[in-house]
């Protein structure tokens, strides 16, 4: 085991939370039904991929131009920067900078695979950045998340095999990149929010280098 990839949003601060509540204000502004399962579909993926999936549950993509929907998805983000400006180093999730710790003191290499655009700013905020030895440019990725290619470009920036990776995402699409990429996946939340994971935890508060050692080199058995 020589790095850990890490998703951001609902894995190493709750902002997936947030990221609820933004597209629910646009979906009411809508008047699209939208509830925390249909949320489900949204994690991980884009903001131009979350609203229009959120456009065709309300069949209103059609009928908006390029411009209409590029306005939405800006109001979706001023709302999100809104809500995560309030941010401090108090909103890391329980065991996430513990973890961080171990694996600095270890010499494994941290990487972050988000699809945010806002992931250096949430970073900072939460004062964490000087963690990670590298943050994937999401710019410069062509497919996202179910695509493995995020998590590829982590291990890459950090010279290891995929193999030697672990990856943990709180998302079905992260989850599916994490194993496309042949890495192994640790999932956080519920067995059947996170299928495929090689292990499932509830919380960020379960993970630690030990407990993910000792999952890793059982699964290389
Ligand atoms: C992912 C989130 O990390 O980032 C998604 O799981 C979000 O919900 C995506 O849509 C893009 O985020 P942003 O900040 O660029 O709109
Ligand atoms: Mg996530």
């Amino acid at each position: 085991m020589k790095a850990v990839i890490f998703d951001l949003d609902g894995v190493i601060t709750d902002t997936a939370e947030y990221h609820f509540q933004a597209w629910g204000s646009l979906a009411a502004a809508l008047s699209i039904p939208f509830d925390r399962e249909f949320n489900e579909q949204l994690k991980g993926i884009s903001r131009t991929e979350s609203l229009e999936k959120i456009l065709v549950r309300g069949n209103l993509s059609d009928t908006l131009s390029e411009e209409g929907k590029q306005e939405l998805a800006m109001q979706k983000n001023t709302e999100y920067q809104r809500l995560i400006s309030a941010l401090t180093p108090a909103d890391v999730l329980p065991g996430i900078k513990a973890l961080l710790k171990e694996l600095r003191e270890a010499r494994i290499g941290i990487a972050l695979a988000s699809a945010s655009k806002n992931a250096a700013f949430i970073l900072d905020r939460l004062e964490l950045a000087h963690y990670f030895d590298s943050v994937v440019d999401v710019t410069a990725i062509r497919n996202g998340k179910p695509d493995p290619e995020i998590f590829l470009a982590g291990a890459a920036n950090l010279g290891v095999q995929p193999a030697d990776c672990i990856g943990i995402e709180d998302a079905q699409a992260g989850i599916q990149a994490i194993k496309g990429a042949g890495m192994f996946a640790v999932g956080v939340g519920t067995p059947s929010q996170m299928q495929g994971a090689d292990i499932v935890v509830a919380t960020t508060a379960e993970l630690s280098l030990s407990m993910l050692e000792e999952h890793f080199y059982e699964f290389k058995k």
